[in-house]
Parts: structure tokens; C-alpha cells; sequence
């Protein structure tokens, strides 16, 4: 049983091996019941571990440029042309590049923001000599600023997309969504990542997608989108964001477990697993989009929809600038309630929600969506029903479907990849799709048993000779 109570007043002594973080709010909270601080910190020196080069708040590349806040969005802000590969654990003989770029947020401000360039030892090439560009929507990785994919070894997602897209010859521009490595605008206003606010990741992708074409001008003109959970829907919003404001060059999205609408995931999963189940797995993103609505709404009150406990660990987690494993051992462990009983009809997030869904409205080129039905953050009912929904609403836009059955919510990257991959080397090389929806169902050759169910592993750095042997 977990039940070392940690006050405000340990904090710092547990939490000795955080960067200072002069401005961040320290916790001023009382005994926390159920909180494990050993299980805390352990999960916090994994995140650190992972860094590629300590903090973003100590690396210079993450300083937005001075004056910088008036320029347009997608205007390229800086170039680390060469980033040490060393540092990362990164496949053999592909290489990185970053960028800071000019994105916009939900409310339209013009906020930097930073991304990684994953390159191919010998990328394919397009019929004009230009290397052939994939756009990659990350999943839910943290909400601060440590969180952003492009200082982690592993780029955080490895091998679900941007790995093999680069081992196959595209050049992978990633986006960490605005909010997640760039922590300041250039005149020092603090930037709040809105979670789950598709259109905004949208907009990152695009803008992302612009800046590294001014940087490296043998990138194509022509993209593909890909995303998964949080990125899916970020790729789906691309689609939507396409057919109103369209961008030359894009060529069509892959969404994979898209995250479209939270309220309404909740709603089902609650209904599929129980309210008390999905509320406890999904507590840090509960946390995440509470603080993201005080970006859109100021006189939001985040204890309106957080309880006690839950505003003292989102505290702790910002003080502590924890992203998903620290997110995780703080919120989803000990039986604390995090979430008010009301949550889901409090005014301010169904406003937030009201403006930030995705599904359902027109979407502009060919949208592949990947489903897997063992998903339990995801259910693929919801994934279904929006498909439907714009299917309904569009019927001409070509939508592919795909479900896998027993596939849960990473693993459907995986029993996908060579349909994905080989539907982006179709948009490259020109091939139509048909319009209207089509649906497929693919089942595990094998008993499903058989099979490896879950990521059960991540990447480590090589320490010793014999490791890499
Ligand atoms: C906290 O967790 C650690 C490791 O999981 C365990 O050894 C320790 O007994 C726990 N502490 C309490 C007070 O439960
Ligand atoms: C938070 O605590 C740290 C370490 O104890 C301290 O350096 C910092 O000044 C404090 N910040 C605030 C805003 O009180
Ligand atoms: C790591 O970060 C430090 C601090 O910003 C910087 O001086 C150093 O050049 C970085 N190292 C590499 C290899 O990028
Ligand atoms: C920023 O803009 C101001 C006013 O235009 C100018 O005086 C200043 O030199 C600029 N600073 C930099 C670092 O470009
Ligand atoms: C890259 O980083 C490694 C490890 O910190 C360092 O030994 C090496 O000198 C760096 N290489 C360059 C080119 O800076
Ligand atoms: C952001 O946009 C929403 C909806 O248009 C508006 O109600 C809100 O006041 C804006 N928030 C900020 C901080 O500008
Ligand atoms: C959100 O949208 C729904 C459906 O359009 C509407 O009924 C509801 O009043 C809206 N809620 C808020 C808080 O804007
Ligand atoms: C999910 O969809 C299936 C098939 O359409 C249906 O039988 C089932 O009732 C749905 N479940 C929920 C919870 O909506």
C-alpha cells in the first residue's frame, strides 16, 4: 500500500536533481495522501536519463531569438544545422537537424516553437531532384517544456514512425507541438501548450513544414502528414485545416488512433470500462487540458474541474517539469481522485472542447486512418464514429479506413507500417485516390495471443563495447 504523505516543505530535498527553474511556481501544498516520492523520483531520473543534452531551459537553441515575435508564421527563427548524433539514439547513419520556426497558437498569436529534421543517408527523390518530406504529428509526450521529442535520445517516438520513415528515405520534419521545448515567446511571455487543441498542432505542422523547406531548400514542396493519438489527431486537423486554408504541396495525412475529441472519448471510454478506470489512466491528460484552457480562457479556474489533490500534483509536476513517466506515477497511482465528479459539463473545458474538435467537418485530399480495436485510450468506436461522420458530411473525400483487430493504441503503428508506408510512396508518386469511404479489417495471421501485445521495452545509450556488439 502506498502511503507516504510528501509535503511542499520535502520537496526540494527529494527533488534535488532539478534544474532551477527560477519562475516556475514552487508547490505550496499541504501532505499529499498516497503519493510514493521514491516512485516519483525514479520515474523523473528516467525522463532525465533520456535527455539528449540536459534541459532545454539550460540549451541556448530553445531561446526564441530577440524581435523575433513579430515575424509570420512559418518564418524560419534558427538553424542548428548539424546537431551531434551522439548524443541521440538514433539508427545508424541517418542524421539531425533542428530548427525554431513561427507557429500559431488556438487564439492565432504568433508564438515560436521548436522541431527535429531526421535525415536519410540517401533520401528517395521526387521527379524535380528534391528529397521527399514526411511531417510527423508526435503522441501525447508531457505538457512542459522539457517534453519536447527533439531533446530526447529517442526523439520519443523511435521506432512508431519517424524511424523507419528516415530508414526508408524521407526526410522527417517533427514538430515538438508549440509549448514543448520553446518556453518563452521572444519578449519572455511564458507559452502554455494546448493539449489536445488539434487545430494549433495543426498549425505547427504546416509551419514546421514551411521553416524547414526555407532552411534546407532541397526539401520538397510536396508532403505527407503522419500522426498518431495526439498527432493523429493533429494530422486529421491538418486534413480540415487543408480545405479551408490550403497550403501547396500537401498531399494527404495518415491518422492513426487519432485523439479527435476528449470530452467525447472520455464519455465512451467511461462507458466501456467504467468512469472511475478511465478517469484514474487518463488523469495527467485530465491535468494537461486544465491547464491548457487557462491559455484560451484566463478567468478559467483550474480547481473548477481539478480536485485538490489533483491541483496539488499538477503543481508538483510543474515544479518538477515532469512529462509522461513522471506524469504517470503522480496522477494514475495511489486511488486519488483527480477529476471533479462534474468535470465533463463544466462550462469552460466544453468551450475548450467546443473549440479544439476535430472529426466531422470538411477535410481537404486523401485521409488514411489507422484504428487498432483493442485501444483502450482510444476506443475504436469513436474512431469509427467520426470517420463516419465525415465520410457523411463529405461524401466525395477519399477516406480509407483500417482496423486491426486486437491491435492496441502504439501497436496499431506497428501492424500498419508497410500499409503506411506504402500509401505515402503512392501520394509521392502522384496516384489518385478514389473518393468516398472505404473500410478494412485485418486480422493477426496467428492466434492474436501469439503475438508481442505492447511496447515492452525503450532505447537506451550504448555505455559499454560489448553492448553494441
Ligand atoms: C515506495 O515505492 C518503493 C519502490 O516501488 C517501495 O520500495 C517503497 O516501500 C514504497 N514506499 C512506501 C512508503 O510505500
Ligand atoms: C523555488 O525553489 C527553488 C529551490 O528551492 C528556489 O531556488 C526558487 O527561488 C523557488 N522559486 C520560487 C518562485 O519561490
Ligand atoms: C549541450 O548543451 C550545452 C549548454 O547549452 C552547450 O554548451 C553544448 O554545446 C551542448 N552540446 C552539444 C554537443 O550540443
Ligand atoms: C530589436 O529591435 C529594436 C527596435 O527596432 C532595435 O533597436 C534593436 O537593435 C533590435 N535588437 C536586435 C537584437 O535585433
Ligand atoms: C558530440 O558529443 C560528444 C559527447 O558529448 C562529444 O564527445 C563530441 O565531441 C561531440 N561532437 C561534436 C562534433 O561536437
Ligand atoms: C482566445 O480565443 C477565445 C475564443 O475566440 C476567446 O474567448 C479568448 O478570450 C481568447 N483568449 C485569449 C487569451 O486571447
Ligand atoms: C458546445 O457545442 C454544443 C454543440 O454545438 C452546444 O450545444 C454547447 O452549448 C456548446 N457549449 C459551450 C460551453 O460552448
Ligand atoms: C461499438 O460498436 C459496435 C459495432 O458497431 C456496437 O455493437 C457496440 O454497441 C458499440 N459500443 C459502444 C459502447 O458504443
Amino acid at each position: 500500500m502506498r502511503s507516504l504523505f510528501i509535503s511542499c516543505l520535502l520537496l526540494p530535498a527529494l527533488f534535488h536533481t532539478v534544474a532551477a527553474q527560477s519562475d516556475a511556481p514552487n508547490a505550496t501544498v499541504g501532505p499529499i495522501p498516497g503519493l510514493n516520492a521514491t516512485d516519483v523520483q525514479a520515474a523523473l531520473t528516467f525522463e532525465r536519463a533520456n535527455w539528449a543534452n540536459g534541459s532545454v531551459e539550460d540549451e541556448s537553441f530553445y531561446r526564441a531569438p530577440l524581435n523575433s515575435s513579430i515575424l509570420p508564421a512559418g518564418t524560419l527563427l534558427k538553424v542548428e544545422l548539424y546537431t551531434n548524433t551522439s548524443l541521440y539514439t538514433l539508427p545508424p547513419q541517418t542524421a539531425l537537424s533542428r530548427i525554431l520556426y513561427q507557429t500559431r497558437n488556438l487564439n492565432g498569436s504568433l508564438i515560436p516553437a521548436s522541431a527535429y529534421i531526421l535525415w536519410p543517408y540517401s533520401p528517395r527523390t521526387q521527379p524535380d531532384g528534391s528529397y521527399p518530406v514526411v511531417a510527423w504529428g508526435h503522441g501525447t509526450t508531457g505538457i512542459f517544456p522539457e517534453c519536447a521529442p527533439s531533446h530526447i535520445k529517442s526523439l520519443s517516438y523511435q521506432f512508431t514512425a519517424p524511424f523507419p520513415l528516415a530508414i526508408q528515405g524521407y526526410v522527417v520534419v517533427a514538430p515538438d507541438y508549440a509549448g514543448l521545448g520553446v518556453s518563452k515567446t521572444a519578449s519572455g511571455e511564458p507559452i502554455i501548450h494546448q493539449l489536445y487543441a488539434n487545430e494549433a498542432a495543426a498549425n505547427d505542422l504546416f509551419y514546421a513544414v514551411e521553416a524547414a523547406q526555407s532552411a534546407f531548400p532541397k526539401l520538397s514542396k510536396e508532403f505527407v502528414v503522419v500522426g498518431h493519438s495526439q498527432g493523429g489527431g493533429a494530422a486529421w486537423a491538418a486534413a480540415e485545416r487543408q480545405a479551408h486554408t490550403p497550403v501547396q504541396g500537401y498531399l494527404g495525412a495518415v491518422s492513426a488512433a487519432p485523439l479527435l475529441n476528449f470530452i467525447a472519448t472520455l464519455q465512451l471510454g467511461a462507458a466501456l470500462l467504467g468512469r472511475d478506470a478511465v478517469f484514474a489512466s487518463v488523469a495527467p491528460s485530465i491535468a494537461g487540458v486544465a491547464r491548457a484552457i487557462t491559455s484560451v480562457f484566463p478567468d478559467f479556474d483550474v480547481g473548477s474541474v481539478l480536485t485538490p489533490a489533483g491541483l496539488q500534483r499538477l503543481r508538483i509536476l510543474e515544479q518538477i517539469q515532469g512529462c509522461n513517466a513522471a506524469a504517470s506515477e503522480l496522477f494514475t497511482t495511489g486511488m486519488v481522485s483527480i477529476a471533479r465528479p462534474d468535470v465533463l459539463e463544466n462550462g469552460y473545458a466544453n468551450a475548450y472542447q467546443n473549440l479544439t474538435s476535430t472529426g466531422g467537418k470538411e477535410i481537404a485530399g486523401p485521409l488514411l486512418v489507422l484504428q487498432g480495436t483493442a485501444d483502450t485510450l482510444i476506443p475504436v468506436n469513436i474512431t469509427t464514429q467520426y470517420v463516419h461522420l465525415t465520410s457523411g458530411r463529405c461524401p466525395e473525400s477519399a477516406i480509407e479506413y483500417v482496423i486491426y483487430e486486437g491491435a492496441e493504441h502504439i501497436p496499431s503503428m506497428y501492424t500498419s507500417q508497410r500499409e503506411w508506408l506504402g500509401w505515402i510512396e503512392d501520394r509521392f508518386a502522384g496516384k489518385k485516390v478514389a473518393g468516398g469511404l472505404r473500410t478494412a479489417e485485418r486480422r493477426s495471421v496467428l492466434p492474436q495471443t501469439n503475438y508481442q501485445a505492447d511496447l515492452n521495452w525503450f532505447l537506451e545509450s550504448v555505455t559499454e563495447r560489448f553492448q553494441a556488439s
